[in-house]
Order: C-alpha cells, then structure tokens, then sequence
C-alpha cells in the first residue's frame, strides 16, 4: 500500500471512531470537513519516510503516530481561521469550518480532533505499549503552551517576538512531532529525527511566508496577503524576500547535515526538497528547487 493510501485510510478510520455513539450529525459533517478532502498530509508523510528508514517495524503504531499529527494539524487551522486568529473564509479551496458551520461547531471541531488524536495513539495495537509514554509526551508538548502550537500562535500576541522561535513552535514543533513520534515507535533514537524535521519545518513555515506574498489564492485554496493583514510577524517582513530564500537554504542544509544514514537516504533528501518546493510559487520553483536535488 503506498503511503499516501495508508494516511487516507487510516484518517478514514479514526473518524469513524465515535460514529456509532450517536454523535451529533452537524458535528460529525463538521470534523469530515475539517480533515478530508486532503490537503498535502505532509506531517504524516513525513512520519511514514521516517519509519520507512527505521524499518517500520510496527506498522499500526506508526499509522496512529501520523494520523495524531495530522489530526492536529487540521485542528491548528480550524482555529487558526476563526475570526479571533486570522478570519479565513477559504481552506483547502473549500469554505472554512466556521463559514460552513459556524464558530460554535469550529470552537469543537478543533477540541474533538485534538481529543481523538489521543485517543487514536491509545488505541493503537503494540508490541511494544512501553513506547506509548514517550510518544504520548511528544505529541502533547508539540501541541502545548511550552514550545508547542499553542505557544507559537500566542507569540502573535507579544510586541517582541523571533521569528525563528515563532516559526519553530508554530509550525515545527508538529513536524518535529511526526518524526520523532515515527522514530519511537520503531524503536529507534529520535533525535537526528528531530533535528532533521524541526529544520523542514521551519523551512515550511518560511516558503508559506514566501506564499502568502508571492502566490495565488487559487492556487493555495487559502487567502494571501494575510500576514500583512493581520500584521503578523513574517520570514519576509523580517528577512526580505531573497533572505527568506536564502533562509530555506539553509535550513535545507540544516536539515540534510542531520539526517542519519538510513535506507533511501537519496530518496529521502529528494522529498524533503519537494516538500518545501510544493508551497512556493511556480515561477520561483525550477531555479530554487534545482538546489535541493
Ligand atoms: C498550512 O499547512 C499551515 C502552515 C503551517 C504553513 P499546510 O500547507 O501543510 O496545509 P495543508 O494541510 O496542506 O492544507
Ligand atoms: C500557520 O500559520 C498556522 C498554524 C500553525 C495553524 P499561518 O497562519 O501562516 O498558516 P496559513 O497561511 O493560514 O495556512
Ligand atoms: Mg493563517
Ligand atoms: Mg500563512
């Protein structure tokens, strides 16, 4: 089964979870909302890669690991869209969870999704349930108010904020979660995992700055311009745009001086490119990601 059909499947799975228990339907409409249809499921692409290099030897624990960040993810964005944060009205090319159902049912969507993220970790079958702990810990401190999501998006809050420590909570800590989480379940030592994905994914975060300046909302099934908008901090306010270029190569350099000798390391490095590349412009894509070949 190829990777992205073991993410859809899985993520097919976990929202079943509860369906029988007579959840209320506008709820349940609300959650398929929020997670399908896809958008690029790059966390738990990242977290398949990961176990890939570390054998994947325990398959259904690895599923539960991806499917939980990206259960996450999709919550950060329901609130993330929400009038109080960057009052979206188009995620994914489609109405945002608020337009479609209202704030109300946003508010929960966002709270049941990262629930059930738990939940699905919990219920994953183990060999080896002594890993559970570790990675139960990496998932709540990616999303938590130390160095998580939750600080991340508070740091637009702040009148003085870094942009690295901002990027790297809001968007790499979940990253670095995928990989980590990955490498545990496998039984292997996480932590060229972590730094390897905690530089993806400030990379990522960057290109999205780069996006939201010099793409399409079209394209990006999201509105652009809103960091200027809302006045958020950026990579391209804060570096320009060819230093927020010259930022993801860096990070790229970061992130392949990291990686550990694993089966398909070639293979890997080339995805890790292509990942970054996906959210940049078309007309910049030929000339920069030639550099991550
Ligand atoms: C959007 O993430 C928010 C950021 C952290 C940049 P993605 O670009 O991964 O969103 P989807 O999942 O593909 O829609
Ligand atoms: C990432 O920041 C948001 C989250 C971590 C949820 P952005 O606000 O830049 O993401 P987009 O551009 O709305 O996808
Ligand atoms: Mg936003
Ligand atoms: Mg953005």
């Amino acid at each position: 089964m190829n990777a992205s059909t073991r993410i859809e499947n899985a993520l097919r799975s976990a929202l079943a979870l509860g369906e029988g228990a007579g959840r209320p339907p506008r709820l349940s409409a609300a959650l398929h909302h929020a997670v399908f249809p896809a958008g690029g499921r790059v966390r738990p692409q990242l977290a398949l890669a990961v176990a890939r290099a570390c054998g994947d030897s325990e398959p259904a624990l690895v599923d539960a690991c991806a499917v939980a960040v990206e259960l996450c993810h999709c919550a950060s964005l329901v609130h993330d869209d929400l009038p109080c944060f960057d009052d979206a009205d188009h995620r994914r090319g489609m109405a945002t969870v608020h337009r479609a159902f209202g704030e109300g049912l946003a508010v929960l969507v966002g709270d049941g999704l990262i629930a059930l993220a738990f939940e699905v970790i919990a219920r994953a079958p183990t060999l080896h349930p002594e890993r559970l702990g570790a990675i139960v810990r990496t998932l709540a401190q990616s999303i938590g108010a130390g160095r998580g999501l939750v600080a991340g998006q508070a740091w637009e809050q702040e009148d003085v904020v870094s942009i690295g420590r901002y990027h790297r909570a809001k968007t790499g800590a979940l990253f670095e979660a995928a990989a980590v989480m990955a490498a545990t379940a496998c039984g292997h030592d996480a932590g060229p995992w972590r730094r390897v994905a905690a530089a993806i994914g400030e990379a990522y975060q960057v290109a999205d700055d780069l996006a939201d300046i010099l793409g399409g909302a079209r394209d990006l099934g999201k509105p652009v311009g809103q960091d200027l908008t809302h006045d958020r901090p950026s990579a391209v306010r804060s570096l320009g745009i060819e230093g927020a270029f010259a930022r993801i190569e860096a990070l790229r350099g970061e992130a392949e001086a990291a990686l550990p000798e694993c089966a398909g390391r070639g293979h890997l490095i080339e995805w890790l490119g292509r990942v970054v590349e996906r959210l940049l412009p078309a007309a910049q894509r030929p000339a920069r990601a030639a550099n991550w070949a």
